[in-house]
């Protein structure tokens, strides 16, 4: 994996962002049994369209692929070229792969603001695990793992839980589920 991201160059095809409530998002994902060149380009073009949006995370489901598939970068910096300027520059790329990944260990307990593109303009505060330890493979099929705290860790949950057909409202108390469920549902009509 790291091989094949050093000098990571922004560069691929922006893919769609699919909405709550489409069924994709709320779809348990099947694991990657092939390991080959579309693979590859898939998750290259799963970064680009992450920085384009921008996010720190996203899905397989969220691009309407339901297999066990996330990226992430927690590090990249993203700076206006000028005041109000609306354009940005990014840099300090640290893009990271997951596929087939495991949850192998938990420990501690955290919360976090979070956001997801999927869900726009929704942030709450969920709980997390503090650290995880995760079992993965890269783009090849080789098996990693890797230790994770702090929003590294947070981010790697909120994915995690996109592959099993979870959204992070499902973390937060029925009573704010259901309504920030009705807001979406409302939301997306509107768009029509
Ligand atoms: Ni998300």
């Amino acid at each position: 994996m790291e091989k094949m991201l050093e000098n990571y160059e922004l560069s691929g095809s922006e893919l769609e962002i699919i909405t709550y409530p489409d069924p994709v998002l709320t779809t348990v994902a099947s694991e990657v049994e092939e390991f080959n060149e579309d693979l590859k380009e898939l998750c290259k073009n799963m970064l680009y369209t992450m920085y384009h949006a921008p996010g720190i995370g996203l899905a397989g489901p969220q691009i309407g692929i339901g297999k066990r598939i996330f990226v992430l970068d927690v590090d990249f910096a993203r700076e206006e070229t000028s005041e109000d300027s609306g354009e940005f520059v990014l840099s300090d790329f640290n893009p990271k792969i997951f596929i087939n990944p495991k949850i192998i260990k938990t420990e501690g307990q955290t919360t976090y603001q979070e956001g997801c593109l999927s869900l726009p303009g929704i942030y709450e505060d969920v709980k997390r695990f503090e650290k995880v330890e995760v079992e993965y493979q890269d783009t090849d099929g080789n098996m990693h793992t890797v230790e994770a705290e702090e929003l590294f860790a947070i981010c790697i949950q909120h994915e995690n839980d996109h592959l099993d057909g979870k959204v992070f409202i499902d973390r937060l108390s029925n009573l704010k589920k259901t309504f920030f469920k009705k807001k979406l549902i409302k939301a997306k009509k509107q768009e029509g």
